[in-house]
């Protein structure tokens, strides 16, 4: 089989790094179209990092701390970025809200993964706002990034059971583990060309990956 040819990706991270690990794995079969190219966090004892480097990738810091605004700090993460020419950014857990300049310039071309069905609970502490709302399904979502906080349109989903001996740590175990399939394959959406953002801010999908999309029903307790 003929490898395929590999778009390069940027992983922007704040912490664990448990995501940008699940795409760096992902990214090393033949077949997937992307390679990371470079890590990038905001946290300097991001742990992420860690792996990032013992896996022989280019994985840099550049603390907020070390910047007196948010400008500066952003036109530094963007320098790195430029380094490392990146065709597609996927936010990993990367824990600053980017400003529209930021955003714009990876127009159509930076996603990010966040622990709930969007629109449903954007922000912190999903799992804890699923159990509260009394939902019987929850799961994770892949999103291009646009100005507001996870407002771009949606990419892919995975939804998971809730299940009623569930608390948010056991319900986050079980996202966390949904997130690490569903990240790499976004991704892959994305970099084959297979779904875009197209200038209306809609995912446009190419006719052979869309599926007329048989219902999930979940009930109470089902496992
Ligand atoms: C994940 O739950 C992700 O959806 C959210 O932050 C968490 C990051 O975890 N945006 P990790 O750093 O990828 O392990």
């Amino acid at each position: 089989m003929t490898a395929v040819e590999k778009r390069r990706v940027a992983v922007l991270i704040s912490g664990r790094g448990s995501n940008m690990e699940a795409l760096y794995r992902a990214c090393t079969m033949s077949d997937h179209p992307a390679e990371i190219i470079a890590v990038l966090s905001d946290r300097s004892d991001a742990a992420g990092l860690e792996f990032a480097r013992s896996e022989g990738l280019v994985a840099t810091a550049v603390p907020r701390s070390g910047f007196s605004s948010k400008a500066e700090h952003e036109a530094a993460m963007l320098s790195a970025l430029d380094e490392a020419r990146p065709d597609f950014v996927c936010l990993a857990g990367y824990m600053r809200l980017l400003s529209a300049d930021f955003v714009d310039r990876f127009s159509g071309r930076m996603i990010n993964i966040h622990p709930s069905l969007l629109p449903l609970y954007p922000g912190l502490d999903t799992h804890q706002r699923a159990l509260d709302a009394g939902a019987l399904v929850h799961g994770c979502s892949v999103h291009f990034v646009t100005a507001g906080m996870d407002e771009g349109p949606v990419l892919a989903q995975a939804v998971v059971p809730v299940l009623p001996t569930d608390d948010s740590s056991t319900l986050a175990a079980r996202v966390l583990k949904a997130e690490h399939r569903l990240y790499p394959h976004a991704l892959r959406l994305l970099a084959s060309g297979a779904a875009r953002m197209d200038k209306a801010g809609r995912v446009q999908l190419s006719g052979d990956i869309a599926s007329d999309g048989d219902a999930l029903l979940i009930s109470p307790g089902h496992a």
